[in-house]
């Protein structure tokens, strides 16, 4: 079907009810190769669902999802992962009594053999890790444990393990929610970073001003429906604002 761009996602007929409430309701959604994608609407209009689909969280009623052109239904996260989807949340599920470097390279852990044993190869991963931040300019020691992380070094901790173990795409779910400005330029700075790298981006937000500083496209939600699925190039903060209004029943 594809032949202008490759799609990394394909998800088609998405449908999800919680308890007859329909949370989904015949969602299509892609995201191109090396796209960065925002995905907006107000509370409740299934930004979240559709994720946790995508990413083997929740299973839908209905969907066929394709990644990379291959037929998947994840069962869990960990499979997401395993085929290159990483999901970046603010309150991130990072081990947090292991220590920066180890969460860098965890479930991918750096072994050496002495003997017959294998021993996790501390001292490697720690200087992999070194350079991994440094690359990402993220001024975190490698290490301190992960419960000693602000919200921001999470995220920063998940993207560069996204980089380094070659991710075809990131997912980051309200990255810059309760953020102060200097924290938000820098996630905007690691989105721009992942395109650059040509891994696709989901970026899901409230602020219509920074996901379209960033996205390449801008697919809107209203209580369960995609609405709108726009270039950011073809239209504006102003024409988003409106159309939402509009379909939220606020506006005209
Ligand atoms: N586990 C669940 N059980 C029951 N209802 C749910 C569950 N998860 C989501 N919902 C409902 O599905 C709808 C979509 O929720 P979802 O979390 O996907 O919204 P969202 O777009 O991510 O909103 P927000 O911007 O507030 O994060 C809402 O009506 C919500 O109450
Ligand atoms: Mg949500």
């Amino acid at each position: 079907m594809n032949t202008i761009t490759r799609s990394i996602v394909e998800m088609r007929g998405v449908n999800k009810s919680f308890h007859g409430v329909r949370a989904l309701d015949d969602v299509d959604f892609t995201v191109g190769v090396g796209e960065v994608v925002g995905l907006l609407g107000d509370n409740g209009a299934g930004k979240s669902t559709l994720i946790k689909i995508l990413t083997g969280f929740l299973k839908a009623d209905t969907a066929s999802i394709r990644i990379d052109g291959v037929d998947h239904q994840f069962r869990n996260p960990q499979e997401a992962r395993n085929a290159g989807v990483e999901t970046v949340y603010q309150e991130q599920a990072l081990a947090d009594d292991l220590s920066v470097a180890r969460n860098l390279f965890l479930g991918k852990e750096l072994v050496r053999k002495v003997g017959p044993f294998r021993l996790l190869d501390d001292g490697r991963m720690r200087r992999e890790s070194e350079e991994m931040l440094r690359d990402l300019r993220l001024a975190v020691d490698p290490d301190k444990p992960a419960r000693d992380c602000s919200g921001g070094e999470r995220q920063g901790i998940c993207i560069a393990r996204a980089i380094h173990f070659e991710a075809k795409l990131v997912i980051l779910d309200e990255p810059t929610n309760a953020l102060g400005v200097a924290a938000v330029k820098r996630v905007l700075d690691l989105i721009r970073d992942l395109k650059a790298r040509g891994i696709a981006v989901i970026f899901i937000g409230h602020n219509l001003y920074e996901v379209l500083e960033v996205a390449d496209r801008a697919v809107v939600m209203v209580r369960g429906k995609k609405v709108v699925d726009v270039a950011t190039r073809d239209t504006s903060v102003g024409e988003l604002t409106e159309l939402l209004m509009q379909r939220s029943g606020i506006g005209g």
